[in-house]
């Protein structure tokens, strides 16, 4: 682990062993597969960071909007909740553009975002530290599908948040074996902030994931730049298209790229081989429905449960303790 001191209030903690958290054996192992995969961490590196901001600012996405929403109606009673002098630990912190309304609200001592892109994170982390002069923030770049430890002992109550709806980018299994890990970085006495999107009409839910701008496209497109600079590979991103669909059997919206044509590709000196029409899994989104978010909680180990919705009902936060 290297612990770097980046300022007054800020240190810096890079979990990886290795140059990147991104091992390009992990994208390979999904190309050699029937049905491709890559894993949706492969979007975040600097520039998929910058897509994913832009896409929380555009109309159809309407899950940042609507959590903006909660958080607003009801930082008070989450505040009374999470108590004075805790340690906010953030799950994926992104552009930390609702870190910021908690951070305002909780006023914790200590402030941990956690996230796998890491000049993104130090970035994000440098301009809240600048921002919260008197907060203290420990950033951690880690994967947070692996195990992990967190470095150091804290002796103060731990909330832990998850937001915009990362944890449906686990299937159920691993949501739970996530919630389960999570609940022990908390320990005993912890909370967890969970924001979470609601089933709904596969209308709004294909409208969300394929906007005008083509903004989502572009963010699942090059998910292929990043691979290949990991990967040393030669994949044309506008050789594919971008799939985005609510499946309402499994309650999920499922990213793909389309091949456009037959094409071999080279990857890490492998050939891959991918014929006209055939599809690279990218991303699942699974939707939940209030009593199926508790009754994982509950089975992760969380007991009390606090819960808010937007005006529409389209997204909801939980506050499990
Ligand atoms: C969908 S964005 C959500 C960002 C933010 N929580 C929000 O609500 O706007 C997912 C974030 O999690 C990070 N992330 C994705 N996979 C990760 C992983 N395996 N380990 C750690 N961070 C990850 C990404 O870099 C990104 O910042």
């Amino acid at each position: 682990m290297n612990e770097e001191l980046i300022g007054p209030n800020l240190s810096f903690f890079d979990l990886s062993s290795r140059e990147s958290l991104f091992f390009p054996e992990d994208a390979l192992e999904g190309l050699l597969v029937n049905e491709k995969w890559l894993s949706s961490k492969f979007f975040y590196d600097q520039n998929g960071s910058d897509l994913f901001q832009k896409i929380t600012e555009l109309p159809e996405y309407y899950l940042t909007k609507a959590e903006i929403e909660i958080l607003g109606d009801n930082l008070d009673e989450i505040s009374e909740l999470a108590g004075e002098d805790s340690v906010l630990i953030e799950f994926g912190s992104g552009p930390s553009l609702k870190s910021r309304m908690l951070l305002k609200a909780i006023k914790p001592s200590i402030y941990m975002p956690l996230d796998i892109s890491k000049a993104y994170l130090l970035e994000t982390s440098k301009s809240l530290a600048s921002e919260f002069s008197s907060l203290e923030i420990k950033a951690i770049c880690v994967d947070y599908t692996r195990p992990f430890r967190l470095p150091f002992t804290l002796d103060k109550k731990r909330v832990g948040c998850f937001l915009g709806s990362s944890l449906g980018n686990f299937n159920k299994h691993n949501a739970l074996s996530f919630l389960r890990q999570t609940k022990k970085h908390l320990g005993d006495d912890g909370a967890l902030l969970l924001g979470v999107d609601m089933k709904k009409s596969k209308k709004i839910l294909d409208k969300a994931y394929n906007d005008s701008a083509g903004i989502t496209a572009r963010f699942n497109l090059n998910i292929l730049n990043h691979v290949n600079k990991l990967c040393a590979a030669k994949f044309d991103p506008s050789n594919f298209s971008h799939l985005a669909g609510y499946d309402e059997g499994l309650g999920c919206v499922q990213m793909h790229l389309v091949s456009e044509f037959e094409q071999k590709i080279k990857v890490l000196n492998t050939e891959i081989e991918i014929s006209k029409g055939e599809k690279i899994h990218t991303e699942d989104s699974y939707k939940y429905s209030p009593s199926e978010i508790e009754s994982l909680a509950l089975k992760a180990g969380f007991s009390r449960s606090v819960s808010w919705f937007d005006e529409k009902g389209y997204f909801g936060l939980f506050y499990f303790s």
